[in-house]
């Protein structure tokens, strides 16, 4: 035994003497009444100083190097950390928290894991398209695996951010712009990361964000500020945050936003009356980065310290990475501004959290003995590359394929076009966590490995992400290593035109670096950045079949790109095995299967964009504008690509709706039944969807909502009846007085395989 180990060893006993010693009991029948026993009984003997330091969580950087960091530990001031994410490195902290701390209150530690830790799996939008809850399962327990191998306690995630405005940057880090959608995923990716057990050692804390309405923020600039009203913030907002909560999740990420006027770093409705009393959420809040001191910034606070007191007073539990708590906390307790019972209750969440995480038990239960630790942090092994695969291709959304271009054959020559061809980085997205550039597949490489011979494919770069210095300047300070090639934009391209001439084939892959779809990356253009356009329309001229691969972490305008174009495939960024995914796809390996999550608005004008909005008094009729209806002159109302479309390299065929009854009653059942047949001549999945519509309402009601899915795979000639059962849950909505009830009358309700080609039929509700 090692001499750490043996420290670990004593610290651990030292810490569960702390469980005997207040009556806790055997952690292993750890019931409500002993962890509440235990943590009342430990806030009895903590100091004021003490019970503050809990509220803190501090990320290691130039303000916090390791050695003050650990004496502050040692002095208990910090109540956990994020951003330090090797064994090696957390465990001298929790060394300590429990062996030189006075009280041995365990450490947690946590790290934004959003799509992957070590194996980076696509970004949420792009796991959104897959509309698979296996899938998705797969990449949050993969995730909780290799994160707390690396002693990670608690993610940051999930994001449950509806958003609707392509411009903001954190779409990316979403599921999309649908309340139904997005809730099934919050509640699978919670469960997911969370596991059977909490305290397992596999096992990581949720922390749902951004409580609330994040994905709102006007004109789609991060962090702005957000006005709307209760009945959509009900309807379609606060749901998906909701579903992770009643999935367990154990903590809550606060915005950084203001809502109606209020920031909700200090907003006391969010926090305690809908999130406590009426949600009755029982985890620990958390504040998003520096968002305490922010309450200046906001113009609610003059100061720190009445910073600190609106926060706490407002239910914020831990102090993200700011001095407000630590600083200001003390003064106010002793003027008698905040309570020792409101310090304490924050105090019982945090220790509450660590207690469910299974610190309490075991300090070192994620951060394991040295000897045990992993020689090579970046190991290959520990990469989960066959799942990532997987995963992938089921993301993949086949968006336009004129005359069957697509799958393409393994043979001839491939033009390989654009600098994101050969980006190991842009793969892994942003908020890539510990995923490593160097071990993910690229486009060119998965092509390279597809076809078998290297020699097949020509490259050019084609063109930078952007030639603009103020952009790149930005995306640097985000990215870090944005790779810049100094030639002309017109020399690239003609170089581009050469190569491609020599090829059969053109494959551009184009679209956004990571960080322009990341926090703080904003947008006031959704058309491919750079000289991208003009690239693409040199490539056309070619007279070559063009194939676009697109990298985005939002909707972009692709009008042009489709008329330029004999196919293309959205692919985000795909992760890890991105490379290898995307050629299993244009190959026909895997026939791609993805529907879009958000609609692809046809020009940044025509934003918001979203399939579920209210009718108006004057609707447009499609292809008759007309005077005084409500329309814009220059295109359609509708998106390019609706939400829930995407392709196959087989053909669909969907039967009109049988319904098992006319009527429904309010306790009955009623069941929608549609017949799906493959008509092509591959096999391959599609996803059945159901939209319900309340005719007429008290409330005017969206057009259609999603409602139900399901996930099907059928071969070649196989017929399948789908069948969705209907109860007055899901007719309900939120009416003036803000009830949640369904009213009597007419519903319509619509299956399809996208959000516009629906089948159509109506019931009544008694
Ligand atoms: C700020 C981001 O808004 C939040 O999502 C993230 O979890 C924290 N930084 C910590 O990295």
């Amino acid at each position: 035994m090692n001499k750490l180990c043996v420290l670990g060893l004593l610290v651990s006993l030292a810490s569960q003497s702390v469980v005997a010693d207040t009556n806790a009991g055997n952690t292993a029948a750890a019931t409500l009444q002993g962890k509440n026993a235990f943590i009342n009984n430990l806030i009895k003997q903590m100091t004021l100083d003490e019970k503050i330091g809990q509220l803190r969580l501090i990320s290691i950087g130039p303000e916090m190097p390791q050695p003050k960091i650990l004496k502050e530990i040692a002095a208990g001031r910090i109540g956990g950390t994020f951003n330090s994410v090797v064994r090696g490195e957390n465990r001298p902290l929790q060394d300590a928290a429990v062996a030189q701390s006075r009280l041995k209150i365990p450490m947690f530690f946590a790290y934004d894991v959003i799509h992957g830790h070590r194996t980076i799996f696509p970004i949420p939008l792009g796991m959104a398209a897959s509309w698979d809850m296996d899938a998705i399962t797969k990449t949050g327990r993969i995730s909780a695996i290799e994160a707390s191998a690396d002693s990670v306690d608690m993610t940051f995630a999930p994001m449950v951010d509806i958003s609707r405005d392509a411009r903001w940057g954190r779409s990316s880090e979403g599921f999309g712009e649908d309340t139904y959608l997005v809730s099934r995923i919050a509640d699978t990716m919670t469960h997911a990361f969370q596991g059977k057990d909490l305290a397992a050692h596999d096992s990581i804390m949720a922390v749902v964000k951004h409580f609330a309405l994040y994905g709102a923020v006007e004109g789609g600039r991060d962090y702005n500020s957000v006005d709307m009203s209760p009945m959509r913030m009900y309807q379609d907002y606060l749901p998906p945050y909701h579903a992770s909560i009643k999935a367990g999740a154990g903590g809550v990420m606060i915005a950084l936003n203001s809502i109606n006027g209020v920031p909700a770093t200090a907003n006391t409705w969010l926090l305690q009356d809908l999130l406590r009393k009426d949600w009755g959420f029982k985890g620990v809040t958390v504040s998003d980065h520096g968002a305490i001191k922010e309450l200046i910034d906001h113009g609610v606070a003059k100061d720190f310290r009445q910073a600190a007191k609106l926060a706490i007073k407002a239910g914020v539990d831990l102090s993200m990475n700011d001095s407000a708590y630590g600083n200001e906390l003390p003064g106010l307790v002793k003027d008698g501004e905040v309570s020792v019972a409101e310090i304490d209750s924050a105090v019982r969440e945090v220790l509450g959290a660590k207690w469910d995480m299974g610190l309490f038990a075991d300090p070192y239960r994620r951060i394991g003995i040295a000897s045990q630790d992993p020689a090579d942090t970046y190991a290959e092994n520990r990469l989960h590359r066959a799942e990532a695969r997987d995963v992938a291709r089921k993301t993949l959304v086949l968006l336009s394929n004129k005359n069957q271009t697509l799958p393409l054959k393994k043979q001839g020559t491939i033009a390989v076009i654009g600098s994101l061809a050969k980006s190991k980085l842009d793969m892994l997205g942003s908020w890539s966590a510990r995923g490593v550039a160097n071990q993910s597949v690229t486009v060119y490489d998965g092509l390279a490995n597809a076809v078998g011979d290297k020699a097949r494919l020509v490259y050019a770069r084609g063109a930078n992400i952007s030639d603009d210095p103020e952009i790149l300047n930005y995306l640097n300070f985000i990215e870090r290593e944005v790779e810049v090639d100094p030639r002309s934009a017109d020399e690239m391209i003609a170089e581009a035109v050469k190569v491609a001439q020599q090829a059969d084939v053109i494959i551009a892959v184009v679209g956004e670096s990571r960080g322009m779809s990341h926090e703080s990356a904003s947008r006031t253009s959704l058309n491919l950045p750079g000289r991208q356009q003009d690239l693409v329309k040199a490539l056309k001229a070619t007279g070559k079949p063009v194939v676009l691969v697109l990298m985005n972490g939002r909707p972009l305008t692709l009008g042009q790109e489709l008329a330029e174009s004999d196919a293309m495939l959205e692919t985000w960024f795909p992760g890890t095995e991105g490379g290898n995914a995307v050629a299993d796809v244009l190959f026909g390996d895997y026939n791609p299967s993805g529907k879009l999550a958000v609609s692809f608005p046809r020009s940044i004008g025509q934003l918001p964009v979203y399939y579920n909005h209210l009718n108006t008094g004057r609707p447009v009729t499609p292809g008759k504008p007309g005077n005084y209806t409500s329309h814009y002159y220059e295109e359609p109302n509708g998106p390019l690509f609706p939400f829930g479309y995407g392709l196959s390299y087989t053909q669909f065929d969907v039967s009109d709706i049988t319904l098992s009854a006319k009527d429904l009653t309010r306790t009955g059942r009623l069941t929608a039944s549609v017949k799906v047949k493959n008509t092509g001549k591959v096999a391959g999945a599609t996803v059945v969807q159901l939209y319900l519509h309340d005719v007429t309402a008290s409330v005017s009601q969206p057009v259609k909502q999603l409602r139900n899915f399901e996930k099907i795979t059928l071969q070649p000639g196989e017929e399948k009846v789908v069948s969705f059962a209907l109860s007055e849950e899901d007719l309900k909505f939120y009416n003036q007085a803000m009830k949640f009830g369904a009213e009597p009358g007419e519903f319509e309700v619509m299956i399809g395989l996208d959000s516009e080609t629906l089948k159509k039929a109506s019931f009544n509700l008694l």
